[in-house]
This record gives C-alpha cells, structure tokens and sequence, in this order.
C-alpha cells in the first residue's frame, strides 16, 4: 500500500510532549519546538500568562513565590488543563495568523495508553485554543512514520519513543498498532536518577536542570570502558552544610545512577518481544528496532539495548523530531490513515 498525499489545505500537527512541543504546518514543516512549560505570575490574587516556552523553562526552578512554572503535561497526557490550553493557544498563535483560524485543522499525537478520559482533555484543549477540527493520532504511529519506517507494510516493525514522561513501545504492521505498551519511564526519570544518586552518594543537592544538563551532557546507558570515563564539574547543595559545592561526576556514576531507568526501557522491549506473534517477531529480528525521542540520544542506550535484546538497534535520525514529523505526515495521508485517526472521543 504506497502512501499518496491528500487534498487538504492550512492545517497543523502538534506535537504535545511533556519535555517539549512542536507544531508542523503542512506544506511548511516544523515551525515551532518549545519547552511545554507556563509560568504564570500572581498579583492581587489574579494569574497571568507570563512567559510560554522557552522563556519559560528558564525560569523553572528559580522563581521567587509571585511567580510559577509549570510544566502541564506529565507522562504525556495533560495534568493541568489550564496550563496546556494556554500554552496551546500561546504557539498556534505565535505560528499562524488569525484569520486564518476559522479553518483550522489540527492533528494531535497521544499516548498509546492514554484513556479516553485524557484523549478528551487533549482534543478539548485543543479546540478550546481555536481549533475546528481536532484529531488524534496513536504516538507510536507518528514516531515510526517520523522515522520514515515502512508501517503500511505487511512485515513486523518494531518502533521505541523514548520521551521526557513515557517510554512507548510497540509493534505496528498493516498502518496499525499490533501491540503497544507505555511505561512511565523516560527523561524525567532519568533526571530524578541523577539527583538521588548525587543526594545518595555526594551529599549533594542540585536542580533537575543540571541533573538534565549532566544526562545530556556524558549521559550514558553503559559503564564506559576504562571504568570512569569523562567527568564534569558540577555545582549544587552541600546537604551536610548547607553551603554551595562545586564538585565533579564522572560517566562511570553517571551509568550507575542511569541504570535503573535503563533496564526498565529494556525490560519493556523484551515484554513487547514477547508478547508479539511469532511471524512479526521474526520479522522484528530480520530489521531490528528503531528508537526515537529524546531519550534515544542517551548515550551508548543503543548499545545497551542491543547487548540485552540481542536485537539490531538504530536511533532515528532527528530522533526528537520523528513524533511531529509523522503527525505532520498523517496529514498529509489523511485518507489511508483514516482508521488510526480519531475525530470524536
Ligand atoms: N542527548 C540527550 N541524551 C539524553 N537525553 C536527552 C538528550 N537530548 C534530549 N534528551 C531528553 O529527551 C527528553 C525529551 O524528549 P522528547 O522531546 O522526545 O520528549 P516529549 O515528546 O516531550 O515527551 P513524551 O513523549 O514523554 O510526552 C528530555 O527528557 C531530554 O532531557
Ligand atoms: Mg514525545
């Protein structure tokens, strides 16, 4: 089945993760991609949009009490309704003009695991910010279209999306998803590892910016090889005296603190290998799994995963784009995707 594109005009695809937000327009691509943080500042007992996005995020973790961030997605579905709706609104806004709302078509992507309780927020949401038409579209769908893997086919193609809340995986064949499962492990997760390890073992506590600056920085899934590898200097909370502290962490600790996270993202590879009828998962074993999201840029994770599963592993290219792109995509396909998108929930 060959993909041919569809006939509609001026519509969006949004990308509503927990770490960050991307918006594609058809015909243009990805005009945005933001941190999914509001900060809000109080004033005589009335909360006003303050900064969306970027801005935003710089402020988390420093704001004086007049002020708020707050990041309104957890595990990939809306815990704060009226944060994502202004945040929503704030980057359609930002990308389109607003005349050219009324016709407005938008693509959500959602958890595979989300229920309908959460799929209405996030289409509520979504037509709330001004929306005609709101649909929504299976993550592990979009990640592996972003990935530009052949999921029309009638073969086994097993796709990881490895965000800031939820690690997704699944096994699609036919355009559709054969098994799916979501775990709450990713990014996130990682930075939390990071922080206790550091509380744990040093003493020390520092904000989950470094502890994610620290994972993206010589983050990585495996012990490096000579046992230490490369340090970084870090500065935090001396817990025992309550000082500031520059310090250094090295890979080696750095693995260590990752390694539960880690094994939970291979521990749900092999269920879903296991759960997965015979004839896709050989197919699976011939072509191997392809990781996206973020968290697929942890380093050595590829690695990892291949020693565990004994599975081929390649890490998409544009890794944190492939969710936005395949939504992009679907939009593009509507017509013989039709039966993975959903109108009314
Ligand atoms: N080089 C890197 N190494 C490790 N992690 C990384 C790297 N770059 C980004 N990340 C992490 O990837 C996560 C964001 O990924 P992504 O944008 O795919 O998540 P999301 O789509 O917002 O979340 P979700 O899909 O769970 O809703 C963040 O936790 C970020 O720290
Ligand atoms: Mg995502």
């Amino acid at each position: 089945m060959a993909l041919i594109p569809g006939i509609f005009s001026s519509d969006m695809a949004i990308d509503l993760g927990t770490a960050n937000t991307l918006v594609y327009i058809r015909g243009k691509g990805i005009v945005l991609n933001e941190p999914s943080v509001v900060a809000y500042h109080t004033k005589d007992g009335k909360k006003q949009v303050l900064a969306v996005g970027e801005d935003a995020k710089l402020m988390l973790g420093r704001t004086p009490g007049s002020i708020e961030a707050i990041r309104p997605m957890r595990d990939g579905v809306i815990a704060d309704f009226e944060a994502a709706e202004e945040m929503i609104k704030h980057f359609i806004r930002k990308v389109i003009r607003r005349g050219t709302w009324t016709r407005l078509k938008i693509i959500v992507c959602v958890p595979h695991g989300a229920t309908p309780v959460e799929k209405r927020a996030i289409r509520q949401s979504v037509i709330s910010a001004g929306a005609k038409r709101a649909g929504l579209l299976s993550e592990p769908i979009a990640a592996a279209i972003g990935a530009g893997m052949p999921i029309t086919e009638p073969t086994g193609n097993m796709v990881v999306d490895i965000g800031g809340g939820t690690t997704e995986v699944a096994v699609l064949s036919l355009g559709d998803i054969v098994y799916a499962r979501s775990v709450r492990v990713g990014g996130d997760r990682m930075d939390d590892a990071i922080v206790s390890y550091l509380r744990r073992h040093q003493n020390l506590l520092i904000g989950d910016s470094t502890a994610e600056r620290i994972k993206t920085s010589i983050g990585t899934a495996r012990m490096p090889d000579d046992g230490r590898g490369a340090v970084m200097q870090i500065r935090g909370r001396d817990l025992l005296n309550g000082v500031p502290k520059e310090t250094e962490i090295s890979q080696a600790q750095v693995a260590e603190a990752l390694a539960e996270p880690v094994q939970q993202i291979c521990d749900a590879v092999m269920q879903a290998l296991e759960a997965t009828p015979p004839d896709l998962a050989a197919d699976i074993v011939d072509r191997g799994v392809m990781l996206t999201g973020g968290g697929a840029l942890l380093g050595d994770l590829d690695l990892a995963l291949r020693e565990q599963t004994g599975l081929s592993i390649s890490v998409a290219n544009e890794s944190l784009n492939c969710v936005a792109l395949g939504t992009g995509k679907a939009l593009e396909y509507e017509k013989q995707l039709r039966h993975v998108i959903e109108y009314d929930i």
